[in-house]
């Protein structure tokens, strides 16, 4: 029956949880299929052999004790079973051992931002160590959101103004997807992160450098998918369409007219300081939404947007 298990369960089991979220969740399944089969044959048969015949009479029969105690007993025991099955799995989902890497996040419209505990930081992008558990501290600057990781089997409301836990530990080395699973406005669809699982040594080069993935491409093509990795393109179109922010189409070199009715040219420090301190200079007609990006860009990411934004002729 795998070809069932893969059409309703992700393919990936990525932890500790999910065997047992998929053998609980594969047991329902079933036992709701016996019973649906048994009932609706039940429901089809019966009136087809009490139908109405000539000179048959309806027996008279109050009740049958032995099948009352068999249909009480044995749901009652299924449901009793159930409940303690899932108890124990949400137990151990519940607290996250001690020795656990805590990972801050950080949910607004639209991205995910990601601290580890010596303070780097990181925005729709996480790198795991396989093997080791991991601890996700959650709270929202905005509305709710809510931390879904599919392959993980692990989904949590995130709620503004409260913190909320989920941990799990990450078995299949690999990129997975982490998705916002809480309708939370236009940008909803595209709060996602990736989740990246990888051997000990390759996390810790990770944490080290933002690893090496960006020295295989040109700096305009590494710009071009930190613009959607990063959130950008969610206010910043490349067609010239007017979005939440200025588009990014034929704007260098531009001089642009800032709320104040000064004129900026728009070059390498002015793109920085937009993505450094973004409440500095704001595009007349715009208003100050965009939030810091400060200490969550590696060099090679600014160098990649700034050769990006400057391609868009
Ligand atoms: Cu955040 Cu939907």
């Amino acid at each position: 029956m795998e070809w069932l298990r893969l059409t309703m369960l992700p393919a990936v089991q990525g932890s500790e949880f999910a065997k047992e979220v998929d053998d609980l969740y594969m047991f329902l399944f079933w036992l709701s299929a016996v019973f649906f089969v048994g009932i609706a044959a039940a429901a089809l048969y019966f009136p087809w052999k009490y139908r109405y015949k000539e000179g048959r009479v309806t027996p008279h029969i109050t009740h049958n004790t032995t099948l009352e105690i068999v249909w009480s007993v044995i749901p009652l025991l299924l449901c009793v079973g159930i409940f303690f099955w899932g108890l124990n799995g949400f137990m151990k989902y519940a607290v996250a051992p001690g020795e656990a890497m805590e990972i801050q996040v950080t949910a607004k419209k639209w991205l995910w931002q990601f601290e580890y505990p010596d303070g780097s930081r990181t925005v729709n992008d996480i790198h795991l160590p396989v093997g080791k558990p991991v601890r996700f501290v959650m709270t929202s600057e905005d509305v709710l959101h809510d931390f879904f990781v599919p392959d993980m089997r692990v989904k949590h409301d995130i709620v503004p103004g409260r913190y909320t836990e989920i941990w799990f530990t990450p078995t299949v080395e690999g990129l997975h997807r982490a998705t916002c699973a809480e309708y939370c406005g236009k940008g909803h669809s595209d709060m996602q992160a990736k989740v990246t699982v990888e051997s000990d040594a390759k996390f810790k080069e990770w944490m080290a450098t933002g690893g090496t993935e960006w020295m295989n491409y040109k700096p305009e093509d590494w710009g071009a998918m930190q613009r959607e990795e990063k959130g950008c393109a969610t206010c910043h179109s490349i067609d010239g369409t007017r979005g939440q922010g200025p588009s990014w189409k034929g704007i260098w070199g531009k001089m642009e007219k800032m709320q104040d009715g000064k004129l900026v040219l728009v070059d390498e420090n002015y793109v920085r300081e937009s993505m450094m301190q973004p409440q500095a200079k704001i595009v007349a007609g715009f208003d100050p939404i965009m939030p810091t990006f400060q200490g969550l860009l590696h060099e090679q990411d600014i160098r990649g947007l700034i050769a990006y934004i400057k391609s868009l002729k």
